[in-house]
């Protein structure tokens, strides 16, 4: 199936489910204390995502293709577990770090996004890691724009990542999103500028590296989601859903904790505006 190109009605309706996937993370942002479970994370936000928002998390029994139905309403990955990460008995420690994933419907719209979270005082190589990502998700953000290409998203993460010494995971990607979680195109977070798809007003889209502090090879637990690195070294991921405007890009998971950069210079010297 081809690529989406949402109308103004769709454009609204995401960006409210945008807006509410970030207000969980705000939410949550103070209880990411050393001695908190994962699973206590994923309760509160279930909580208020069902019973303060009106939203429905969308992770909560998704199974696509070939996958058994996610059991909780949040994803957690700590240190090393790349993405997927299922919420439950761990307790967070001084010094962890975390990837919480929300993804929320509201009226039938999908808002999905990612932040990294410390424990506690992680290392200063653990949080420099959560920051190169960040980025890396920021050179990507700042690609988007009509005339654009896929790669050149892909092409600005590789690149500021492993300028630090750190690898791009190529299994998982960015996705576009609307009424369902997951759909074209694949946004990969690694390649060649110029190439792919071009990008055209009105398409939405998820941007959400995940780098490795070592090698990029990864391997996936018996729980059939967690996805952790091979090498044991720390993994951190950001994700924003993106709309491709007329001037460049609106990210559509701001939030009072995470407000866009004013303005953000694209790499071509052309400015845009962001949300
Ligand atoms: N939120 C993830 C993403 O960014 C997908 C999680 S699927 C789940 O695409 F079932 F694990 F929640
Ligand atoms: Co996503
Ligand atoms: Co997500």
């Amino acid at each position: 199936m081809a690529i989406v190109i949402k109308t103004q009605e769709e454009i609204e309706r995401m960006r409210v489910a945008g807006r509410l996937a970030a207000e969980v993370l705000d939410f949550i942002a103070p209880h990411v204390r050393p001695g908190v479970t994962t699973g206590e994370l994923d309760r509160l936000c279930h909580d208020y995502m069902v019973h303060h928002q009106g939203t429905i998390p969308a992770p909560l029994d998704y199974a696509p293709p070939g996958y058994r139905p996610f059991p909780k309403s949040i994803c957690t990955s700590v240190n090393h577990q790349v993405c997927h990460g299922i919420p439950g008995d761990r307790v967070l420690k001084n010094g962890d770090i975390v990837n919480i994933d929300i993804t929320v419907i509201k009226d039938d719209y999908h808002g999905d996004t990612s932040r990294m979270f410390y424990v506690g005082e992680p290392s200063l190589a653990a949080r420099r890691l959560c920051e190169v990502t960040y980025e890396c998700m920021w050179a990507g953000i700042a690609q988007v724009g009509p005339g654009s290409f896929l790669g050149d998203i892909g092409h600005a993460i590789q690149t500021h990542a492993e300028k630090h010494g750190f690898s791009v995971v190529r299994e998982f990607c960015g996705h576009g999103i609307g009424r369902r979680f997951h759909e074209e195109p694949q946004v990969l977070h690694y390649g060649k500028a110029g190439t792919l798809d071009r990008l055209a007003a009105g398409m939405i889209f998820t941007i959400e590296p995940m780098i490795n502090a070592g090698r990029r090879e990864i391997r996936e637990l018996a729980d059939g989601w967690t996805i952790v690195t091979k090498d044991h070294s720390l993994s951190a991921q950001w994700e924003h859903t993106v709309l491709v405007t007329e001037a460049g890009f609106e990210v559509m998971t701001v939030s009072a904790l995470m407000p866009p950069p004013a303005r953000t210079a694209r790499a071509d010297g052309r400015r845009t505006v962001a949300a």
